[in-house]
């Protein structure tokens, strides 16, 4: 297993052995990090990191890893560079290409990071787009097999926007390491029908499955995972808030869909989440709306069954086994 030199754009493009290896790479580095042993395998590189839109857990996972590995990150803010706004992603890519050994992007269409990544000439890395969210189905699947010991045959389920990066994102990596894979949702909000098409295919050669329902009851029940995330995505209008909460409530993720599901049952998010009154947007839905919590419930949330915390912190272990496998050729 190589991938010195590869860019990590969407999952679609690794094979479910390179995803189960930079899986396992992810758990070998978090051992030595809690072991306190040192892993500089990129001693002396400079990555750049772009931000158009912001972000916690992701430039934290990548500034923290980048160090780890021995390299030097720098941060480009959403405001702060001409990306964009005087200078093309083509011309951007050729003059960070020229000083970096990486990149990382996050913000819009797909196409972006993919031209980034064409134009660059080094590793680029997708931080989040509009369509997926690979580095974060690599924590997610991480988490999955350190609580349950596999990733095959585990029913995911996910409820809410299952159209945009999270629901994309989720049902390629079930596809690809053999997974039940549910998206609940009203239809309009399944993922759409070219992507769905795609992953049928790779589900025949890996014994995933794929279901698409609107029955919360249904979907549920045996679940390995309810997974869920913001019903309205960066870079969304405002306009929308009023349709989603309409459409999307019924697909909430309370205390009684995680008994339908069944004892063992966890509840992932990728976080952040509007769970309560602590945050500023929370507050003003709450003012519009009258609703003191969205995607899921603070019970929900708070309960022992659920494991965000445990996914952000592997984020960082993921993105830095991605980083040392395109980058130094890292081994297990
Ligand atoms: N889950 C995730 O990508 O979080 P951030 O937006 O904080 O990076
Ligand atoms: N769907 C969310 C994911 C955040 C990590 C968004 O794009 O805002």
């Amino acid at each position: 297993m190589n991938l010195q030199g590869k860019s990590f754009l969407k999952l679609l493009d690794f094979t479910p052995e390179e995803i189960q290896y930079l899986i396992d790479l992810a758990i070998k580095l978090k051992s030595e990090k809690k072991q306190g042993v040192p892993h500089r395998l990129c001693e002396g590189k400079n990555v750049a990191l772009i931000f158009e839109k912001t972000s916690t857990r992701t430039r934290c996972a990548f500034e923290v890893a980048a160090a780890d590995l021995g390299m030097h990150p720098v941060y480009l803010d959403p405001q702060g560079s001409q990306i964009g706004k005087k200078e093309s992603i083509k011309d951007t890519a050729r003059v960070l290409g020229g000083m970096f050994d990486g990149i990382e992007y996050r913000g819009y269409g797909q196409e972006i990071v993919e031209e980034l990544a064409a134009f660059s000439g080094v590793p680029v890395w997708n931080g989040l787009t509009n369509e997926f969210h690979p580095t974060q189905i690599l924590a997610d699947f991480m988490t999955i097999k350190e609580i349950f010991g596999g990733i095959k045959g585990k029913k995911l389920v996910y409820m809410g926007d299952a159209r945009y990066n999270m629901g994309n994102s989720l049902m390629v990596g079930a596809a690809k390491t053999g997974m039940h894979f549910v998206a609940c949702a009203p239809k309009k909000y399944f993922p759409n029908a070219a992507l769905v098409h795609d992953c049928l295919k790779i589900a025949k050669e890996t014994g995933a499955t794929l279901e698409f329902t609107e029955d919360v009851d249904k979907a549920v029940k045996g679940a390995d995972v309810i997974y869920t995330d913001v019903w309205v995505s960066m870079g969304e209008p405002d306009g929308v808030w009023a349709e989603r909460i309409n459409d999307l409530t019924p697909y909430r993720v309370t205390a009684k869909v995680m008994e339908k599901a069944g004892g063992n049952c966890k509840f992932m998010h990728c976080l952040p989440s509007f769970h309560d009154l602590k945050t500023t947007v929370g507050k003003e839905i709450y003012d519009k709306f009258g609703i003191d919590c969205m995607e899921v419930t603070d019970e929900v949330f708070e309960s022992d069954k659920s494991v965000v915390f445990l996914e952000a912190e592997n984020r960082m272990h993921t993105i830095k086994a991605v980083m040392a496998a395109t980058l130094a050729g890292a081994s297990l």
